[in-house]
């Protein structure tokens, strides 16, 4: 199985959501690759079975810069296979809360097997620890189904 969380973050908390993410997955012995956006090569995102997205919001409820490459790429290529979610942190104090994960989640709902998504308030606190845990339960349910 070959899954990967790839994400972006500019002040931290997106990474620690997904690093925290990430331990949910080992402790369940699935093997799970964390990657910066940057570092992921965009050509062939169907040689992988699962990938979830992690993402801060900017602006108006937009995805950040250096995810839209990764947008397009899921746009344009065959990933109809590819098991998805979405995870983000974002500020309610903005109309768009998690604006980035929202367009991410319409464009995967239709381009590949969409599972979650899980929206956090600017940083991982205890409120949240259990809402991750289903966010795994759920996407790691969704994969096993098609398997
Ligand atoms: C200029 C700016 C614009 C932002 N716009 C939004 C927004 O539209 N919606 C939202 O939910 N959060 C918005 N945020 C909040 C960030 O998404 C939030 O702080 C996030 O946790 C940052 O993630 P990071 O620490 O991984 O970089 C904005 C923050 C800044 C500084």
């Amino acid at each position: 199985m070959k899954l990967a969380i790839v994400y972006t973050s500019k002040t931290g908390h997106t990474e620690e959501l997904v690093q925290f993410i990430r331990d949910l997955f080992l402790e369940k012995k699935i093997e799970v690759r964390l990657i910066r956006v940057e570092q992921l090569p965009l050509q062939d995102l169907s040689a992988f079975d699962a990938i979830i997205i992690g993402t801060y919001t900017w602006g108006d409820g937009d995805i950040p810069e250096e995810m839209l490459a990764l947008y397009h790429a899921f746009e344009s290529q065959d990933v109809n296979h590819v098991v998805t979610g979405v995870i983000g942190t974002g500020d309610s104090f903005y109309p768009k809360f998690c604006g980035a994960v929202d367009a991410f989640r319409d464009m995967l709902y239709v381009h590949s097997r969409l599972a979650v998504t899980l929206k956090i308030e600017i940083s991982l606190q205890t409120k949240d620890l259990e809402r991750c845990r289903r966010f795994v339960d759920i996407f790691w349910g969704k994969f096993k189904k098609g398997a």
